[in-house]
């Protein structure tokens, strides 16, 4: 495809594909995974796919400080201070809340990097303008250039990730010989899913793709995604002709709010551990995959035989919520 951006090589690709045996029997459905959940080790997960542009375009303008933003817990921030130690660049991130006593999960690895960290109020962290400007002049004065990647690293560089993912799963399909009716992702920021629709249009992989917020809601998440599909239509000049693609957001797991698990979502955790070997997250993966099968039991997800789980990964976040395992 003409109009790629540059891409520095940074996870271990293809992910597998891989049937749920034990959990398409007891759904009675054709149940699949994508294992992004193993697209590295420490840097796991569907951020790395993301940033494996977005960091080739901080290299290209030749930055030397990585900025961006998330939660205490943020999977994204977490892989953003990976990615830069590995490649020999600072990251400096602002999260939102205070710092614990004792750092445990993804913040722990954010300061074993030794990531500059700056904890922020809600009221602070939603000024990011104001937040980057300070950053970007301060890191100026002694000679470094800043580079600032948004929120989950969703933007329109950002797509590309899953626009190659999608590329990917075409052959994971023809070589498996499994195609699936429906394809299903964590949203949080919407990049996945955005870059999965596109992808889907443009490597042909019929399916049709589903998001299961994680917070915010329906209408923020298409808003979000058409902006997203605009900016990267003018920038990249590709697909000017698209139809109107279809964004399916499946609403009603947010629970509480971010990062806000219930039972059920620590049910489904143990579930799919105890019956596939694998791992979810509390925050995004396991709210998804108990949204999956609720609607296979009894929703929009019902009609379809084929179906294909993204594992986005976000394993670190399963130890500070390990409380929840205990009120079951
Ligand atoms: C583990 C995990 N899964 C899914 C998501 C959601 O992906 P996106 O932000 O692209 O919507 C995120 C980040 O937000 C994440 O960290």
């Amino acid at each position: 495809m003409n109009n790629q951006p540059p891409r520095q090589t940074l996870a271990r690709l293809p992910t597998p594909l891989e049937p749920l045996r034990r959990l398409s029997k007891k759904y009675k459905k054709n149940i699949w995974i994508k294992r992004d959940d193993l697209s590295e080790t420490a840097m796991s997960g569907n951020k790395i796919r993301k940033l494996e542009y977005i960091v080739a375009e901080a290299q290209q303008n030749d930055s030397d400080v990585l900025v961006t933003w998330g939660a205490l817990q943020s999977n994204h921030c977490r892989a953003t201070a990976l990615v830069a130690a590995k490649l020999g660049l600072r990251s400096h991130l602002i999260l939102r809340g205070d710092p614990p006593q004792e750092a445990d999960g993804n913040l722990l690895i954010d300061q074993i990097v030794n990531s500059e960290i700056t904890y922020s109020t809600p009221e602070i962290y939603n000024m990011m303008d104001d937040s980057y400007y300070e950053l970007e002049n301060s890191y100026r004065k002694k000679g470094l250039k800043t580079f600032r990647i948004p929120v989950g690293g969703s933007d329109e560089t950002g797509l590309w990730g899953y626009i190659k993912c999608a590329e990917e799963l075409a052959i994971d399909f023809s070589t498996s010989g499994f195609h699936p009716e429906a394809m299903i992702c964590a949203t949080g920021s919407g990049g996945t899913l955005g870059g999965l629709i596109i992808g889907n249009e443009i490597h042909q992989l019929d399916t049709e793709v589903f998001g299961v917020n994680v917070c915010d809601d329906r209408q923020y998440f298409e808003n979000k995604i058409k902006t997203d599909f605009d900016l990267w239509t003018r920038k990249y000049k590709c697909l000017e002709e698209k139809p109107s693609l279809p964004i399916n957001i499946i609403e009603g797991y947010v629970g509480q709010g971010y990062g806000k698990a219930t039972p059920p979502v620590f049910e489904t955790i143990r579930e799919v551990a105890q019956l596939e070997g694998i791992l979810l997250d509390p925050v995004y993966t396991a709210k998804a995959f108990h949204g999956m099968i609720s609607e296979i039991n009894n929703g929009c997800l019902a009609s379809f035989q084929d179906i294909l789980f993204v594992h986005t990964g976000g394993i670190f976040g399963i130890f500070p919520q390990r409380k929840g395992f205990f009120n079951l």
